[in-house]
């Protein structure tokens, strides 16, 4: 199996129990919230979600405004669950998805007011190409947010420094995950983990590294928040 189909395989495996899982996590939801508080989102603002999942952020930003979004998502079965949302909210007018692989994903030139990412592009192996390409979708004005895990595993996989500067995120993660999200919630989290350690689809780089790929990329100014009592989880603003 090819690395892009396992990776299909592990989220399209996930997608059913995610709500029920990461979705009752606490600090995930004050991570979607802080980047909703933080997009300073307006009605009728073109919208752009990149790994939308199950939709959880694009519901937060509908709550806040009257805006249109655009969800990219490489796993289908992300995106059934995400559509029965939008059905069951009678969402159909105010949301639309793409089945895609972010690497692939085309748009045009300046259409987004907002594009916004959560837990997602640390999946992506070359983020500065990424951000480049996100940087020409964005109007002049228009801001990207990105809502990460602030870790850095790069490094060599061998070296154990690498290893304990990864468990000291990860033992927390394990700890709350079981106690917000249940035994499930930790085994998912628990098989996460080994894929951070490992560099296995999982390139997790700390903020100061974002920051620095979005000055490169040519983002005006740039600011960087906490999530309230959990500054493993923060959120950038970067302007266009
Ligand atoms: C951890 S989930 C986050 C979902 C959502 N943004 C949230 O915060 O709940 C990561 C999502 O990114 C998608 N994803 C990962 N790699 C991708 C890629 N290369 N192209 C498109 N989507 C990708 C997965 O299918 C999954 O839905």
């Amino acid at each position: 199996m090819d690395d892009d189909k396992a990776k299909d395989n592990w989220f399209g495996d996930w997608a059913a129990e995610y709500d029920e899982t990461i979705g009752k996590v606490e600090r995930h939801h004050n991570l979607l919230d802080l980047v909703v508080e933080s997009s300073y989102v307006k009605d009728n603002d073109n919208i752009l979600d990149i790994g939308c999942g199950t939709g959880l952020l694009a519901l937060k930003f509908l709550q806040k405004s009257n805006c249109h979004i655009t969800g990219v998502d490489s796993s289908q079965e992300m995106l059934d669950v995400f559509e029965g949302k939008i059905n069951n909210f009678g969402l159909n007018g105010k949301i639309v998805y793409k089945h895609e692989d972010l690497e692939n994903m085309e748009f045009g030139e300046k259409q987004f007011d907002i594009i916004s990412s959560t837990f997602t592009l640390h999946h992506i192996k070359d983020k500065y190409t990424m951000i480049k390409k996100i940087y020409k979708m964005l109007k002049i004005g228009g801001r990207l947010i990105i809502g990460e895990i602030d870790l850095d595993t790069t490094g060599d996989i061998r070296d154990p420094k690498r290893l304990m500067r990864i468990m000291e995120y990860l033992k927390i993660e394990f700890s709350l995950a079981l106690e917000e999200g249940g035994v499930n919630a930790f085994s998912r989290m628990y098989d996460n983990g080994k894929k951070h350690i490992l560099n296995d689809g999982e390139y997790c780089v700390s903020f100061t590294q974002w920051e620095k790929i979005c000055q490169k990329a040519n983002f005006n100014t740039i600011n960087i928040k906490a999530v309230p009592d959990f500054e493993w989880f923060k959120v950038l603003v970067a302007n266009k």
